[in-house]
């Protein structure tokens, strides 16, 4: 295996943390990115076998991911903790692209839904493992009022603007810097989203820090600051699938920690109702599978929920379990609300990963976030970023078996 030390690409954080580890390009990761197939399920050594061995080698590496219609290049990093687990990100909207997490044997599978090539990316996503922004969900038909003007934003889901546009932070390039960190290994992203994007007031420089810890976390944490009072909500896009790929979400468990939800109108905008989930399909306090009751759903589950945690603080907001796999997810968070989408636009259409087809319900997103279409009610937690003032959000993902 060629290891080549990057230099002057990975600036000070390398002389930083040289002596604790090394950062690697591994030749032969090159090349199984370049051809584009990682594979899904990979059988890795297990625990004992691991221990035996030694940690998994932990490192950041650079590969090529392809180029964009403009000739612009894309690069995927991998990060690979101290247990093996694989985030693999790239700079095509700040994309998850990959994450290998153990199953209850210790079998490695990929849970999360995209494609093998940058192709697949650019030509159709729904938003496969994004980074949503400027406004992740819906804004009421494009139009808000903030400073006595009202803005005029680019609509591009029926009458509303869903996810910040024609070309939201999903289709942009970002620039990277991969970091060696005390308890794991991270991706630092940003981007400067210029005054007048797809309508939005001022420009907005935002950072998004993907760190992948030894405790087996993968923590999203953002920042954000404007030049012009403008509405921001950003969050993480990835459809999950704990089975790795095996069987669709149905029978996935679900703990969501809401009393209330957002109601919806026809067209998915809030009617400005916090109801609650008591008594209803929309219920999940105590664990529960997703399938049971998502036919009383009209269209499945595609809801904001109303955290019970207190407003800014890092508290829980789901635990999302595949039974057979025993692999589970928690989710942690800063922010208010969490949108469950059981990937119920998912139509048979795509073909993913490995050649899996991703009929309806074969994955599910949960989107941590601030309500959607908040910038017209003044009664929901305020999304707006004021100048001089720094919007700070994270979300973990954590995750083991049982
Ligand atoms: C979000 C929305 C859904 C859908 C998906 C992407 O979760 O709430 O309605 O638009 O994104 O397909």
């Amino acid at each position: 295996m060629l290891l080549i030390e990057i230099g002057a690409a990975f600036g000070q954080e390398k002389n930083d943390m040289k002596t604790k580890f090394s950062v690697v390009i591994t030749a032969a990761l090159t090349l199984a990115v370049g051809i584009g197939s990682i594979s899904c399920k990979k059988k890795q050594p297990a625990p004992a076998d691991a221990a035996a061995k030694g940690p998994a080698r932990m490192d950041v590496t650079r590969a090529p991911f392809g180029t964009l219609p403009d000739g612009t290049a894309v690069d995927i990093y991998t990060l690979t903790n101290k247990n093996g687990l694989k985030a693999r990100i790239m700079t095509y909207g700040a994309i998850l692209v990959s994450l290998e997490v153990p199953d209850k044997a210790g079998v490695f599978g990929d849970i999360v839904l995209g494609y093998d090539t940058l192709d697949g990316y650019v030509k159709n996503n729904p938003y496969f493992g994004a980074i949503v922004g400027r406004y992740g969900n819906r804004i009421a038909k494009g139009r808000f009022t903030l400073g006595g003007v009202t803005y005029k934003l680019a609509t591009n889901n029926g009458e509303n603007h869903l996810h910040g546009g024609l070309k939201g932070f999903d289709k942009v390039v970002w620039e990277a810097e991969p970091r060696m960190e005390e308890d794991g290994v991270g991706l630092k992203l940003s981007y400067l989203s210029k005054d007048g994007e797809e309508g939005y007031p001022g420009n907005l420089e935002v950072k998004v820090h993907y760190s992948l810890t030894n405790d087996n976390e993968l923590r999203i944490a953002y920042e954000a600051e404007a030049d012009k009072a403008t509405p921001v909500n950003l969050t993480h896009h990835s459809y999950f699938n704990l089975s790795a790929g095996a069987r669709d979400i149905l029978g996935h468990e679900l703990m969501l920690a809401a009393d209330r939800y957002t109601p919806v109108d026809k067209g998915l905008i809030p009617t400005g109702k916090l109801a609650p989930v008591k008594g209803t399909p929309m219920d999940f306090t105590a664990p529960m599978t997703i399938g049971s009751r998502i036919a009383k759903v009209d269209g499945g589950y595609d809801h904001n929920y109303v955290l019970n945690k207190p407003e800014v603080a890092t508290g829980l907001a789901a635990r999302l379990a595949d039974p057979p796999s025993g692999r589970v997810m928690e989710i942690y968070t800063t922010e208010p609300g969490i949108q469950f989408y059981s990937g119920n636009f998912l139509d048979g259409t795509i073909t993913g990963k490995g050649g899996r087809v991703y009929a309806k319900h074969f994955g599910l997103c949960l989107e941590t976030q601030h309500f959607p279409d908040s910038p017209n009610h003044p009664d929901f937690p305020s999304t707006i970023v004021y100048p001089g003032r720094v919007l700070k959000s994270l979300t973990i993902h954590k995750f083991y078996a049982k």
